[in-house]
Order: structure tokens, then C-alpha cells, then sequence
């Protein structure tokens, strides 16, 4: 019975808050595409009566090209940094990996949390600020290594009764949104993250424990630094995050108090300021503290209504080659939680309407993909489409490298989409494909964006440096194995352009997912602590 007060009462508040993030905050709004496990069935089929056996994304790298990048984080960084001010990064290293559609196209990193320590693939999200993890299971995605095909050991959930260093955080701490509807102050502090349009959430309690970083020192030895930071005991997720989307927990790095990087910046441990870099290969890396590099070029962050809430930035205009569209400046926030790019009806229609003009290839269309426009082209044609440009104030530009999502037949290319969809909301989202190829400092301090072309290997001002001795830090982690990929397993990816055509009922619908990302903070509410008991 209280149960279900309980329920009718969230239901009423989350969609309230809903309406009100859409309509007023969308700092918080959030959109995740991904292709759902229904077609990642169909991974053999026929397209125009031929037979598509082996449609794969191009394979990951190695493991051994992991461990070599996580060797160059012990080489010394050479970064404009305060004495007292040093990199740090995940326990584990600071490298990040993307598994495609598996894991919805974000990118993830381990992290080691508690004591003694464990570690966990959490998905990074530059737009949210909780830390969420799985943690004394209600209802959480699968964590058997056996449930997915890009990993070769079970995850792990979170347990604070394990742990030495965790404490409940009480309902009145400053963090406790929540506080107000507790019963005792003295309670641990409940939360609900909502992604609601999606039905997608996480909920618990919070806690606080210890987040294990690394730095380098001038010699390039390697130091533990450990920090408390606060952690949300996931419980109970719902949606996307049972379907695929941070099976192991996601990191909220937004401006928020609450978020990783405000914690560290808060603790004197850096500078306010991180960095995320994407390479081509699904690799990247995560660099608390860093500033960028000398040659890199910003863009402000946009207030909303006199608050800095997002990493939201004003694009000018939108190039296709060298024509610059007429009026095609929006607003968009630089989200690494959304795997493909965002735009505003209005700019869309533009863009995608100039993009097609001048595309010389073939328009074709791949049954069961979200986007509108798709071609077939061989990898040679595709040199030659031309390129995307987002126009900054100052003669900034973000000349986006990767704006298409590559559709392979037997290792080859053989077309593409352009990875980008409309959106009704007023700001666009800059997802995660568009920062592909750059080093993005998210400078806190500065209120900037800060971008600089990188292929992660090495990020000490664009000097190269050789990779040294065996790794301090070896991970010892299940990482992306292909080894284990079966030729099944291969398919995960841009399997739907063999969907067969006698199913054509569950089209693009299913596929396309916008999360209404509710900025946690406005959505803590007394759920599960309460309807557990
Ligand atoms: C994690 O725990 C192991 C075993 O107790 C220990 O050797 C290692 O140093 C710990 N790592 C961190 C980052 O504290
Ligand atoms: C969300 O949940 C509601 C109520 O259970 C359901 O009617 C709706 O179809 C769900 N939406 C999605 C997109 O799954
Ligand atoms: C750190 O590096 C220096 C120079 O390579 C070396 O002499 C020293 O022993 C190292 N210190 C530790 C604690 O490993
Ligand atoms: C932008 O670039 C153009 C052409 O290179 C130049 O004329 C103009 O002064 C620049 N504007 C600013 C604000 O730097």
C-alpha cells in the first residue's frame, strides 16, 4: 500500500519535473540512440536479394594497443600545470573504449572504488553529475561476462557494507536533495536519477567512499591518490540501463556539485578542468586536471537563464565544404552520454538538405537505421564527401571528422549514413561521434570548451613520446577481447542493413531512444529507501 502511494506519488512528481526540464532546463535533457538487441539479431539476411553474411564494425583493437596506451600515461606529461596541480586518471589507467552497439555506443572507462578496492566499466557522461553504480540489486542490467560478447569477465556490483571507506550519506547533508521528505535526518540519503521519456532511471541511496586516481611524477613514477567522492548505490534501474546502456554504472562529469570532477576541484587535487579524447579506433582516454594544449581552440560556455548548468556552447553556423549555411547557428551541449549528434529541426533540415547536394554517391536506405540519410559508397568515394564544419565566435571551428556512421559488408566499406538527427527541443546535442578525433577539455574554471585534433596516444602538446617499460598499472580488468568475438558476436554493430524484409513492422521506432535526462539533482526523490522497506 505505501508501495503504491509511493509510486502513484513519483509518478505524478517525475512527470512534472519532466515537463519542466523539457520546457525550461535543458541542461539536463538527454538523448541516447542506440540499435536495439532485436536487430542485433538479424545479423544474416538479404538486402536487394543478396546474401549479407559477414556485415561487421571494424574490429577493436587489440588488447596489447590498451595496455600500450595506458603505458604513455606514465610517461611525464608535459601540461601547463601549477606545481601543486598534477594529472590524474582512473586507478586502472586513463584510457576509455567504446564496444559499439553492445554497450549503446557510449565510451567507458574502469574506475576502482572502496576497500578494498574493485573496479568497475562506467560509462562516461559529460551530461549528468551522479556517479551511479549497480549496487545491492533490485532490478540492474546483467553483469555476467556471459550476457555480452566484448567482455571476458563478469562486471561487478557495488556492495557499501563491504567496504571500510564507505559511509552512508544522511538525509541532511548538503547533497541530499531529498532531505526534506525523509522521515528521520539521520536516514541514508535516497535518489533517482531519471532519463524519463525512456523510462529509463537509476535509484537508491547515496553514499560516499573512495575513488582511486592516479598521477605521474616528474620521473614518470606513479602515485595513488584517493579521493571520497559520492556515489549513488544504484538499486533499481529501469530502461536503457537494463537494455545495454552502463550495464556497470555511469559517471556523471557535469558542473554539479556533486560530480567527480567538482569533487576533486573542490578537494585541491586539480585544476578545474578534465579532458576526454576519442580516437578513431574506439580507444580514448580521461584526463582529470588537464588543461589541453597550447594549440588548442575554445568556445565559451552558454549560461543558462545567468546559471551554468551544461556544457552548452553557441555554434554560429554550420558548414558543408566550404559553404557556410545561411542561419544555421543553434545552441547544443557537448554530451559524451549521447552516442550521435543532435540538431535542431530547422538547422537540420539545412544541413542535411546542402549535405545531400553535394554528396556524388548514391542515396540508399538501410532499413531499420535511424538516420534519413544514407549512401553507398566504397571507402574510396568516401574521401571525397565533403566535410563538416561548426563555426565558433573568435573564427573558432570544430571541423568534425567523423560525421558518418560506416556500414561494412566483408570488412569493406560499402556506405554510409550521416549520423545526425533532428530534434525538436531548442538546443541540439553534440554526441559523442562528433568528438571523435579530438582531445575536448571541458575547462571548468574558464567556463570554455576547449578542442585540439588528437589521437589520444599522447597528449603532452602535440610531442610525441616513445611508450616506456611494461605497464605499473596493468589492468587487470576483463577488457574487450576479440579473441572471444565469434563471427555471431561480430554483427553487433550495423547489423540492420541486412534486416530481412518480411519483418519490416519493427522499424526505425524501436531504435530511436531520447532520454529526457533529467538533471538528477531537480530529481531526487524518496523512492526506493521507502518502497524497499
Ligand atoms: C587495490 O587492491 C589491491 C589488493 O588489495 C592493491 O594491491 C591495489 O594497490 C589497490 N589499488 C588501489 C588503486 O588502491
Ligand atoms: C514507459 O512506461 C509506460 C508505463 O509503463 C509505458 O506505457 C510506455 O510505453 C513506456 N515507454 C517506453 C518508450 O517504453
Ligand atoms: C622514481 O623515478 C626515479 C628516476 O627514474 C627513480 O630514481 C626512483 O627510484 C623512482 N622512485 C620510486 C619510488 O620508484
Ligand atoms: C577571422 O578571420 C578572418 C579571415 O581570416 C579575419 O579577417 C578576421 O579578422 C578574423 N576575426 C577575428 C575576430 O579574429
Amino acid at each position: 500500500m505505501e508501495f503504491r502511494f509511493l509510486v502513484y506519488l513519483l509518478t505524478v512528481i517525475l512527470f512534472t519535473q519532466c515537463s519542466f526540464a523539457i520546457t525550461f532546463s535543458t541542461s539536463s535533457s538527454k538523448l541516447i540512440h542506440r540499435f536495439s538487441d532485436e536487430v542485433k539479431a538479424f545479423r544474416v539476411s538479404s538486402r536487394n536479394g543478396v546474401e549479407i553474411s559477414s556485415i561487421s564494425w571494424p574490429k577493436k583493437k587489440s588488447m596489447e594497443y590498451y595496455e600500450l596506451l595506458v603505458n604513455s600515461d606514465l610517461q611525464r606529461q608535459k601540461m601547463k600545470l601549477g606545481a601543486q596541480y598534477k594529472l590524474l586518471f582512473p586507478s586502472k589507467g586513463s584510457k576509455t573504449m567504446s564496444f559499439g552497439n553492445e554497450f549503446g555506443w557510449l565510451h567507458y572507462t574502469w574506475v576502482d572504488i572502496g576497500t578494498p578496492n574493485v573496479s568497475f566499466l562506467v560509462a562516461l557522461d559529460t551530461g549528468s553529475d551522479l556517479l551511479w553504480l549497480p549496487c545491492n540489486c533490485i532490478q540492474c542490467a546483467p553483469l555476467s561476462a556471459s550476457y555480452y560478447s566484448s567482455l571476458d569477465r563478469d562486471l561487478t556490483e557495488y556492495s557499501p557494507s563491504v567496504s571500510s571507506t564507505s559511509k552512508h550519506l544522511s538525509c541532511s547533508h548538503e547533497f541530499c536533495e531529498l532531505g526534506p521528505n525523509c522521515k528521520n535526518p539521520k536516514q541514508p540519503c535516497p535518489y533517482i536519477a531519471n532519463y524519463l521519456s525512456e523510462n529509463t532511471s537509476s535509484s537508491g541511496f547515496l553514499v560516499e567512499d573512495t575513488l582511486h586516481l592516479a598521477t605521474t611524477d616528474d620521473h614518470a613514477n606513479k602515485s595513488l591518490v584517493h579521493a571520497p567522492i559520492v556515489i549513488g548505490c544504484g538499486r533499481k534501474q529501469t530502461g536503457g540501463y537494463l537494455d545495454g546502456i552502463a550495464p556497470n554504472g555511469l559517471i556523471g562529469l557535469g558542473l554539479g556539485d556533486m560530480s567527480v570532477p567538482s569533487v576533486l576541484a573542490k578537494a585541491g587535487l586539480m585544476h578545474d578542468s578534465f579532458s576526454l579524447c576519442f580516437n578513431e579506433d574506439d580507444s580514448g582516454r580521461i584526463f582529470f586536471g588537464d588543461q589541453g594544449a597550447a594549440t588548442q581552440q575554445s568556445t565559451p560556455f552558454l549560461p543558462l537563464n545567468k546559471i551554468y548548468m551544461s556544457y552548452m556552447v553557441e555554434v554560429e553556423g554550420y558548414c558543408i565544404g566550404s559553404s557556410c549555411l545561411k542561419q544555421s547557428g543553434f545552441q547544443a551541449q557537448f554530451d559524451s552520454g549521447t552516442s550521435f549528434t543532435f540538431l535542431p529541426d530547422e538547422v537540420y533540415k539545412k544541413v542535411s538538405a546542402e549535405f545531400d547536394k553535394r554528396v556524388n554517391v548514391k542515396r540508399s536506405s538501410y532499413e531499420g537505421f535511424p538516420w534519413e540519410y544514407c549512401y553507398e559508397a566504397s571507402s574510396q568515394e568516401l574521401l571525397k564527401i565533403p566535410s563538416m564544419t561548426l563555426k565558433f565566435t573568435l573564427n573558432n571551428s570544430f571541423v568534425v571528422h567523423n560525421p558518418f556512421f560506416l556500414i561494412y559488408e566483408n570488412q569493406k566499406v560499402t556506405g554510409f549514413c550521416l549520423a545526425v538527427e533532428p530534434t525538436e527541443l531548442k538546443y541540439g546535442t553534440i554526441g559523442q561521434n562528433f568528438m571523435t578525433g579530438y582531445r575536448i577539455v571541458f575547462d571548468r574554471e574558464n567556463l570554455k570548451v576547449h578542442w585540439s585534433h588528437s589521437n589520444c596516444e599522447d597528449l603532452s602538446d602535440g610531442k610525441r613520446e616513445i611508450p616506456a617499460s611494461p605497464s605499473h598499472d596493468r589492468p587487470e580488468n576483463p577488457l574487450p577481447t576479440n579473441e572471444k568475438q565469434t563471427p555471431h558476436s561480430q554483427a553487433v554493430a550495423p547489423a540492420v542493413a541486412g534486416r530481412t524484409p518480411s519483418k519490416p513492422s519493427a522499424a526505425s521506432p524501436l531504435f530511436i531512444r531520447h532520454f529526457c535526462m533529467l538533471g538528477w539533482l531537480q530529481l531526487l526523490l524518496l523512492l526506493l529507501f521507502l518502497s524497499v522497506i
